[in-house]
């Protein structure tokens, strides 16, 4: 959703700004705009549609040396031109873009109207603009921290004063900003991937946190106007990793990293020798980790389906109770926080609204949250007491894969960890170790399998609705399978425990509607093969995505198998054919795949 750069230096900022704005396209977006401090003032150009239709629209002439940009995802008012960002006060000197929601917007506004204000927008930014432009103060920090006075809500913040081109001024509040450190010329971005071609030294900004930045450095301080002296960091991202690289899309170029994405994830996070793992970033010790009694996965859409693939390893490997609930519905049910549960909130972007405040909640209620989070630095990433990196690298394409995979490999180290300083025992930590490790080869030989996988897919494509369906291990594997269908082809999927079919969805079986059946090598195979009995005699195609060992099923042809692991890590692995076969079925029909409609990649709205 909503992304923002913004630029000051000794080059020409229109440029920059629009190949920033190209970077964060991937986040979701219906509009976009750019305000650039020329001679003659604030330029401000925006465009409904894509960012190459700005780019279209841009005038030839757009010359000056700082400048902000942004593209919005609508959430108050309409998508139109009006109120795309920049937003600018009545006099055009103030220009502001704003990711997020400013929850006493509508007062301010009517308080505003009452002075004579008129506004040519619906967006709450636009009030942000005029009362930063209203503050009587010279400097613009001052203006701008007066406005801040005076709203509440979420904000990541960029303002620039046409009186003032030499600075730009940021501030956050529950929303992420990154400065990026340049030679003589700096850099914001809502996202690392809009800062990386430039940089790769930058200042995470804190909550409640604003910077001053010129082209010859940054300054950081609190609201109540003291330094908060920050050191840049390094980050290990390459221009590479954000580019397609002579993929078609990012949804494949991400599928296909997983064998080397998760080897790197790994390493020197297993003790082989004492079957455990090791967690550093937790910060908890065998002591503390021994005290939880049970724990909870909050996450939303699929990183809450591996969260019930991680409650079942914890369930397994620990012996602990666990579930996963979606974020988005514990936030809002006023839910006991127990002092000895351990709360994991699971987001690869570290940005999703409704996890963020989960984790809030938990906090709030004196709980303890430890984050998986592949985005370093990200909102839920610093709120969490601790967590584990998912070290994916960036993830572009709204459907997540690696990602997920990644989520996954973080469960279950997770669990190894608790099942060590319990009852897990030495041999049987040493197995789930030597599974971990022998997980990328074997993706890797899932990947190999991929034109006899997108055969299938492109027959799957023709129907309008299928069934996922999976037992126990393989019902979350199911879910996701469907949920990755719907998302890229916009087919119906609906997934099922393979045990409630003969309780009601039996009845839509025919030969229009076919299932994908997860069928792991397990105590339940013998169950889920009668599941599929009762599909095939009912005329329903099925497609068994199964291990080598069911023989029963390797005489049916068009099946799609893995190879087997350690039966709790297994859901892993049987994930990889279900994104296989969303992605060659979108590819079939030959669907946007990288950004399905209606969908943005992180969603930092309720
Ligand atoms: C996954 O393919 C989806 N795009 C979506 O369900 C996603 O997993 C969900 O929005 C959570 O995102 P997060 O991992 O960034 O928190």
């Amino acid at each position: 959703m909503c992304g923002i750069v913004a630029y000051v230096g000794s080059q020409n900022a229109a440029p920059i700004l629009m190949e920033g704005l190209f970077r964060l396209e991937y986040r979701g977006y219906d509009s976009a705009g750019i305000a650039v401090m020329t001679a003659r003032g604030s330029q401000v150009c925006k465009q409904v549609g894509r960012v190459r239709e700005l780019e279209a629209a841009l005038p030839r002439r757009l010359a000056g040396k700082a400048g902000i940009g942004h593209t919005r995802w609508a959430t108050h008012g309409a998508v139109t031109q009006e109120n795309a960002h920049p937003q600018v006060s009545e006099d055009g000197r103030i220009s502001v873009v704003h990711n997020g929601i400013i929850d006493n917007a509508m007062d301010l506004r009517e308080v505003l109207i009452g002075k004579g204000e008129t506004f040519s927008s619906e967006t709450d930014t636009e009030v942000v603009a005029h009362l930063i432009a209203r503050s009587g103060g010279d400097r613009l920090e001052d203006a701008v921290l007066d406005a801040l006075g005076q709203i509440t809500g979420t904000y990541a913040l960029a303002v620039t004063d046409a009186d003032h081109p030499d600075r730009i001024v940021v501030a956050t509040n529950g929303s992420t900003l990154i400065l990026g450190v340049g030679d003589r010329e700096m850099f914001v971005a809502s996202d690392l991937s809009a800062l990386v071609r430039h940089t790769t030294s930058v200042v995470h900004l804190d909550d409640g946190e604003l910077a001053t930045v010129t082209a010859s450095g940054f300054r950081t301080f609190s609201k109540e106007q003291e330094n908060t002296a920050k050191t840049p960091v390094s980050i290990d991202l390459q221009a590479e990793d954000v580019d397609l690289g002579g993929h078609q899309h990012f949804m494949r170029k991400e599928i296909l990293e997983q064998p080397s994405s998760t080897e790197r994830m790994l390493r020197g996070r297993l003790d082989e020798r004492y079957g455990t793992a090791r967690l550093d970033g937790l910060n908890l010790g065998p002591r503390e980790l021994r005290g939880f009694r049970r724990l909870k996965m909050l996450g939303c859409g699929s990183a809450y389906y591996v969260g019930q693939i991680g409650a079942q390893l914890v369930e397994e490997l620990a012996r602990m109770p666990a579930d996963a609930e979606p974020a988005s519905e514990f936030r809002y049910r006023n839910p006991v926080i127990e002092p000895d549960t351990l709360y994991v909130a699971v987001s690869q972007s570290g940005e999703t609204a409704d996890t963020a405040f989960a984790v809030r909640e938990v906090k709030r209620k004196g709980g303890q949250v430890v984050g998986l989070v592949n985005v370093v630095g990200s909102t839920i990433a610093r709120e969490c007491d601790g967590g584990i990196y998912l070290h994916a690298g960036p993830e572009i394409a709204v459907a997540s894969t690696k990602a997920l995979t990644h989520m996954g490999l973080g469960f279950a180290l997770l669990a190894l960890a608790l099942g060590r300083v319990r009852d897990l025992s030495i041999t049987d930590g040493q197995r789930i170790a030597s599974g971990l490790l022998a997980l990328p080869d074997q993706i890797a030989q899932v990947l190999a399998d991929e034109p006899a996988i997108a055969e299938i897919a492109a027959s799957l494509a023709a129907a309008r609705s299928l069934f996922f369906i999976g037992r126990v291990r393989g019902f979350p594997v199911a879910r996701e399978g469907a949920q990755k269908f719907k998302e890229v082809t916009y087919r119906h999927a609906e997934a099922y425990q393979a045990s409630e079919l003969k309780h009601g969805p039996l009845a839509l079986i025919d030969a229009s509607l076919p299932t994908v059946a997860v069928v792991p090598d397990d105590e339940l195979k013998g169950r889920n093969l009668t599941a599929i009995e009762q599909i095939a005699a009912r005329g329903g195609r099925v497609v068994p995505i199964t291990h080598p060992g069911v023989a029963e099923l390797a005489a049916r042809g068009a099946n799609i198998t893995v190879p087997k692991n350690e039966l709790e890590l297994d859901p892993i692995l049987l994930t990889i054919p279900v994104q296989l076969l969303a992605y060659h079925a979108a590819h079939a029909l030959g669907l946007d795949i990288d950004k399905p409609r209606n969908l943005a990649k992180s969603v930092t709205v309720e």
